[in-house]
């Protein structure tokens, strides 16, 4: 997620950590502050909102005088954005900057309130904070090797300790790290961009390492207070191109993060094995007592619901409704009283999904928001929240957050099944355990655009495509098909494969391309011959489907093959290959990808 600096040298800190700051914006982020050595104490500023409004404007006006500090950008994930919530977090002997989610928090919070903490802030990453405090007795090493022993989930930190005067500590576990080496001066930060300008000499922080920076240089030690070795590379970035982390483009960069975007979705919804959404007060008892479920939502998020009423009817054997949210609002919807309605927003903003919630909560159904951004008015309107954990996502076309909104479907559709009695404990777990294997599969996928990029070449001239599949298929090309449209201009349209006889297949002439998702063995050859049916017409075919399956001529001119797996996690790999597709044949265009024309990241109106 968002963005850590940290600074120890000769020059006075506060513009370098703040500057720092600024080139991680790019990240995106609601809320920054810092934390100096400033005499004896630790001081800090932070401030709600962006950089130059907030934190800048609170900095006193005889900066000071601090030659060593940490600095913060935050994406809130636990507390909304707020001055409270900001990171620098600590308690005047031990302050930290966190990027990532702490998993057991509840659990350490609760060890630690029993010892006596208090707590002012609603994150995560306070219960770090002060469990470094309760470990420390003057040896900051160990204070983190045994805090690191306690902790779950993803981080990178940022420490330092009044006793320890201008040294910053850095460890990280699967939030990225780098520990840069200027003259006379180091810096911790969660990419390269952030000191780009000061210097290009870096290492990468591994897991189980502990960084320690003070005037006399930068060490790397393990758990056990040994010294490790480290390589010293060097950025050869661009700084333009260093603020989109060196992808071309947002998008390209969001695609590439939905395999930690999907882990930091679903691990924390996970307890020994199997799914918990008793955070947010969603218990089995309760999904016991719906009569129906509903789900709401535009754009993207309704694509995800779509995916989530297949899983659900499918598992859980009960009827699931969904609907566009501008829709659902003006038509009455037949909503009341001992319903669920799961209300799905990236933004948390959008006008018609927060009003479709309003009107749920007129009629009397309990509200579950599936939402991105923290403190947004979806979720602070619904009875229930879950945040998805994408990050930030910047291009205005979805990508890494209609991911996790459809691995929360696939969770919750396990939920929903084991709560009532559709499948047994060990299958639940059985499934889980496929969910969790899906991130990798999908770094698979990332490995080699060359397909994607083949497929693009083939397609950037058409006037209007087609994608067709069935059942879970159908759903994820509604999501490919959108993508298409929304930034390269191409016109297309997702239909069921076995529908198009029936009067859409008329469109089909020499030369329409036309992508055919088929990753379920069950529908597989019912799906052939619907290929068949477009091949002879003189469709030009693009399969997407499993690796192994053998194609001919006959049915596909080009196969996009995806990695092996259970045939439900398919679809979900698979709309990896649609966004690529969408996303190359719109850099081959020439269009605008992250700014696509007529649209707006947040649809804040009717
Ligand atoms: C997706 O690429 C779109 N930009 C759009 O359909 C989006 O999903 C929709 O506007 C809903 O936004 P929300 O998730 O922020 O509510
Ligand atoms: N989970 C932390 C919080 O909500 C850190 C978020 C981040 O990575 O910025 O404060």
């Amino acid at each position: 997620m968002c963005g850590i600096v940290g600074y120890v040298g000769k020059e006075r800190c506060t513009d370098i950590l703040v500057d720092a700051l600024r080139k991680l914006e790019y990240r995106g982020y609601d809320s920054a502050g810092i934390a100096v050595f400033e005499g004896d104490r630790i001081k800090t500023v932070k401030a709600k909102g962006k950089i130059d409004e907030g934190l800048v404007k609170k900095l006193p006006q005889a900066t000071f005088s601090a030659t060593c500090g940490i600095g913060h950008t935050r994406w809130a994930t636990h507390g909304e954005p707020s001055d409270v919530n900001a990171h620098p977090i600590g308690n005047g002997r031990v302050c930290i900057v966190h990027n990532g989610i702490i998993e057991n928090y509840r659990e350490i919070k609760t060890f630690l309130t029993g010892k006596g903490y208090g707590f002012e802030s609603e994150t995560d990453t306070e219960t770090v904070a002060k469990l470094l405090d309760y470990y420390y007795n003057g040896d900051p090493i160990e204070a983190i090797t045994k805090a690191i022993e306690d902790i779950e989930g993803a981080y990178s930190l940022g420490i330092i300790f009044r006793e320890h005067k201008n040294t910053v500590y850095a460890v990280r576990k699967d939030s990225p790290l780098i520990v840069g080496k200027g003259d006379g001066e180091s810096y911790i930060a969660s990419d390269v961009t952030a000191i780009l300008e000061r210097t290009r000499d870096y290492y990468c922080l591994e897991r189980g390492e502990i960084a320690v920076l003070d005037k006399s240089g930068i060490r790397f030690t393990d758990t056990h207070g040994e010294t490790v070795e480290k390589e010293l590379l060097t950025a050869t970035w661009d700084v333009e191109s260093a603020q989109k982390g060196g992808y071309e483009h947002f998008m390209l960069k969001e695609i590439n993060e939905q395999p930690d975007a999907l882990r930091n979705t679903v691990s924390p919804r996970i307890k020994d094995g199997l799914p918990n959404f008793e955070e947010c007060g969603l218990t089995a008892e309760k999904i016991r007592s719906y009569r129906q479920i509903f789900i709401v939502g535009c754009g993207s998020a309704m694509h995800s619901g779509m995916v989530g009423k297949y899983l659900i009817e499918d598992l859980a054997r009960v009827p699931v409704v969904v609907d566009i949210a501008s829709e659902f609002r003006y038509r009455n919807p037949l909503v009341s009283e001992g319903d669920l309605v799961v209300i799905i927003s990236q933004s948390g903003e959008t006008a018609d999904t927060l009003e479709a919630l309003k009107i749920s909560k007129r009629k009397g159904a309990e509200t579950l928001a599936v939402v991105n951004v923290v403190g947004s008015s979806i979720a602070r309107e619904a009875d229930m929240v879950i945040y998805t954990n994408a990050g930030p996502e910047i291009s205005v076309c979805s990508t890494k957050a209609y991911a996790v909104q459809v691995a929360f479907m696939y969770l919750f559709a396990f939920e929903v099944a084991y709560a009532l009695g559709k499948i047994d404990e060990s299958e639940c777990r059985r499934l889980v355990a496929g969910l969790e294997e899906v991130p990798q599969k999908i770094k698979e996928c990332l490995e080699d655009v060359s397909p994607y990029q083949y497929v693009a070449s083939k397609i950037f001239n058409a006037q209007s495509l087609m994608y067709i599949g069935r059942g879970l298929d159908n759903a994820l090309s509604m999501e490919g098909s959108l993508k298409l449209k929304e930034i390269s201009y191409i016109h297309s349209e997702a239909y069921a494969a076995g529908e198009l006889k029936h009067g859409t297949i008329s469109l089909i002439e020499e030369g329409t391309p036309v992508i055919a998702v088929a990753t379920q063995s069950a529908l597989f050859e019912k799906t052939l011959s619907n290929v068949r049916t477009v091949k002879s017409r003189g469709a030009k075919v693009v399969m997407i489907c499993k690796e192994s399956e053998q194609l001919d001529k006959e049915c596909a001119d080009f196969k996009i093959g995806l990695p092996a797996s259970e045939d439900l996690f398919l679809p979900l790999i698979s709309v990896v290959a649609m966004q690529l597709i969408a996303y190359y044949t719109a850099v081959q265009r020439g269009c605008d990808v992250d700014k696509p024309r007529n649209l707006a990241k947040s649809v804040t109106v009717e």
